[in-house]
């Protein structure tokens, strides 16, 4: 067995991709399978912790491993498909949590308006524009309100590097933007990160600073975040 080093935590992972409905059948969604969301909440198991699972939309495979997986009874798993439905489970569970850490793919922008009824294609006419408007940012608010005193607050930055700047530079600049204590950045692309199991993080903390570094099987990461984490507890 592992070091029980979160036994008597709770924690809550936010996994998976979110759907934005377009109307009743149709959604903006994205790849994220929550494979690293779900190893983040079998690696907070197998060291003791008390686990909330907030699980957007998991790959079929994802889904059946959590559903067979071991540690069943310490951990609770509540599905979400939109934003607006992540939010509010992850704020409800953050509320009593020691750690909040936000794995999961969040749509930027929702449709602006959800009819009840399915959009028609009208013969002879174009498409209709579907009008966004941008989501709260869950990590943000999290990180600024702080849902519980000494709560760790964790994310993700998935990023490619570009002319403004290295997959690292970009990390930092979220780090310092959204105020949480850590936050893992992983360069997407290339056979690394989403629907993979391997992936390839840098550990930053809320100032831009390299605090963990992890490269291996989605496992090996969330082992590599959680001690930092454990790091960060009061
Ligand atoms: O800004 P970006 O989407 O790259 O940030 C990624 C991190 O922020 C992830 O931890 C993700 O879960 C979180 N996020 C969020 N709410 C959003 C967008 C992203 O909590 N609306």
């Amino acid at each position: 067995g592992s070091v029980q080093d979160l036994a008597g935590r709770t924690v809550v992972v936010s996994a998976g991709g979110t759907r934005e409905p377009i109307d009743p059948v149709r959604f903006i969604g994205n790849r994220s399978s929550g494979r690293q969301g779900v190893a983040l909440a079998q690696a907070a198991l197998a060291r003791g912790a008390t686990v909330t699972l907030v699980a957007a939309n998991l790959a079929q495979d994802v889904t059946d491993q959590v559903e067979a997986g071991p540690g069943r009874a310490a951990c609770t798993v509540v599905r979400v498909e939109s934003t607006a439905e992540l939010r509010e489970a992850v704020r409800t569970a953050g509320a009593d949590a020691d750690v909040v850490v936000m794995a999961a793919a969040v749509a930027d922008f929702r449709p602006a308006a959800t009819p009840d009824a399915k959009i028609k294609k009208v013969p002879g006419q174009g498409p209709a524009p579907i009008e966004l408007v941008e989501n709260p940012d869950i990590l943000a608010e999290i990180a600024h309100e702080r849902l519980r005193p000494g709560q760790v607050v964790v994310g993700f930055a998935a990023e490619t590097g570009d002319a403004s700047g290295s997959v690292l530079d970009h990390g930092r600049t979220k780090a310092r933007r959204k105020g949480a204590d850590l936050i893992a950045v992983n360069a997407v692309g290339s056979g690394r990160g989403f629907g993979t199991d391997a992936n390839d993080v840098t550990v930053l903390d809320g100032a831009g600073d390299v605090v963990g570094q992890a490269a291996g099987s989605k496992r090996e990461v969330a082992d590599a975040l959680w001690d930092a984490v454990v790091k960060r507890l009061p």
